[in-house]
């Protein structure tokens, strides 16, 4: 007997009105795992209502009360961190163990959160700074929240991703309505029943699963919804933009990042790094390393010690902790094996891979990829490595900048001024120096630029972006 899993409304768990549910299928099992409420746009009406009203007395909330109730939620994911990490895997076909860091990761991270609003601190400032100013005139700068905050995360971090929105709206005092992608929805659903064992005030957060197209559109758009936070592919992400007036928004979307491979890169490091950042969750991250650009000098020797490191990759079940295993679904398989076939047929060399059971594609790297081809710079989220080789860093660099995406990129080189001037010069919102690319640790800020995003994530800045400032000016006599 499946589970059909009810939406958090109002601080209740209810079945939708719409007697509608979606199916969620495992990636894996593929077959179906249980069901989720397929919520009403009036639901959403009222969820959004009973945010702004709970909203209101949640503000005024001290910052260690808000922050006890976020500290309780770390423990209680913790706690049922099995249970979690089983669903995370079941569901988005993530391995055990990577499900089970991503749950300590998110305790981790809703404490810091935690933490970092109870240490930040306004300003005050005195008019006689500015031309004709007056000692008089005192400006104090707070922060206060912006309402209610629209949560949206993705299937590849169904716990952390959604968590690394809400705990920061709710510290910063704002009410939450949080929309997981449909795939991930039992995942966020067990993420928000910890939350509710904490005692929650009632209509603070709601948990709005349901069909993008009836709700994605309409939650977006609704007047109520007074900040964006929003987790997933560019396209989405650009339709986001287009539809928010006037409504702050952060998007993390997606990249095409680049690891550059100098000739005086430590190859241990470099091929150790790359093969991390290419393959861990079969590629689905989206700060994956998705090209190489490696000088053609250390081509041949880089890209034999990645094929025998891929040939070492384990494939199969997350439930054998698996690095490569199934995709999401079979759409996005066709997508990935469609953009192999388009580099094979336009004379890129198979170095390995290339092999496909179902939505099951095994590790695969691709070498001699021109710029014809869709792989040089289409998104795979995938297991597929291409490999250009260049001449110089000035044509590593142009090649990297020509990229629609600016999410990451790495840089391999044991010079560090050589290093440093190709970071300075490479379009991303962060550039790695020997190191894989990845958003951690959490609470370095986290951007895009180009069709990467837009504004800043990570602690800090999520409370920042979450919150606003607030000036009071005092006019003395
Ligand atoms: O998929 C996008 C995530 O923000 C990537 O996070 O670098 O920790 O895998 P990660």
């Amino acid at each position: 007997e499946l589970t059909t899993y009810k939406a958090y409304l109002q601080g209740e768990w209810k079945k939708s009105s719409s007697d509608e549910t979606i199916a969620i299928q495992s990636p894996y099992l593929r077959k179906t795992i249980g069901y989720v409420q397929a919520v009403t746009q009036d639901e959403v009406d009222e969820a959004i209502k009973a945010a702004h009203k709970a909203q209101k007395s949640w503000a005024e909330l001290s910052l260690s009360e808000r922050g006890a109730y976020l500290d309780k939620w770390a423990d209680e994911l913790v706690n049922n961190s099995e249970d979690i990490a089983t669903a995370i895997m079941q569901e988005v076909g993530k391995g055990f163990k990577d499900a089970k860091k991503e749950v300590v990761r998110t305790a981790d991270l809703i404490r810091y959160t935690v933490q970092e609003a109870l240490h930040m601190h306004g300003e005050s400032l005195k008019g006689d700074g500015f031309p004709g100013g007056d000692q008089k005139k005192i400006g104090i700068v707070e922060r206060a929240p912006l309402g209610v905050v629209l949560a949206i995360s993705p299937f590849n971090y169904p716990v952390n991703l959604a968590a690394s929105k809400v705990a920061p709206a709710l510290m910063a005092g704002n009410g939450v309505i949080f929309k997981p992608a449909t795939q991930g929805s039992i995942s966020g659903i067990k993420m928000i029943q910890a939350l509710d064992k904490t005692g929650l005030p009632k209509g603070l957060l709601s948990l709005t699963t349901g069909r993008g197209s009836v709700i994605g559109d309409y939650l977006v758009e609704h007047k109520g919804i007074d900040m964006i936070s929003f987790t997933g592919g560019s396209g989405t992400g650009r339709h986001l933009s287009k539809q928010t007036a006037m409504i702050p928004l952060v998007l993390e979307l997606g990249g095409k990042d680049p690891a550059l491979v100098a000739e005086d890169a430590d190859m241990d490091v470099a091929v150790k790094s790359i093969m991390n950042g290419a393959f861990s969750y079969s590629g689905q991250r989206c700060t994956a390393i998705k090209r190489v650009l490696v000088n053609e000098k250390v081509a041949d020797e880089l890209v034999a010690r990645l094929k025998s490191e891929i040939e070492k990759l384990t494939v199969g079940s997350p439930e054998e902790d698996s690095t490569i295993v199934p995709l999401i679904d079979d759409k996005s398989a066709d997508f990935v094996q469609g953009l192999i076939d388009d580099a094979l047929n336009k004379k890129a060399t198979l170095v390995t891979g290339n092999k496909r059971q179902d939505n099951l594609i095994y590790p695969t790297l691709l070498d001699q990829v021109t710029e014809d081809m869709d792989v040089a710079w289409i998104e795979p989220f995938g297991p597929v490595l291409p490999v250009i080789r260049v001449k110089s860093d000035e044509e590593a660099i142009e090649l990297a900048n020509r990229s629609e995406f600016g999410l990451q990129a790495s840089i391999f080189s044991q010079d560090i001024d050589r290093a440093l001037e190709v970071a300075r010069q490479v379009e991303a919102g962060t550039v790695q120096i020997n190191g894989r690319t990845e958003r951690g640790p959490d609470h370095f800020p986290f951007l895009g630029v180009k069709a990467s995003g837009m504004g800043v994530q990570g602690i800090h800045h999520s409370l920042l972006s979450m919150s606003r400032e607030r000036v009071t000016v005092l006019n003395l006599k």
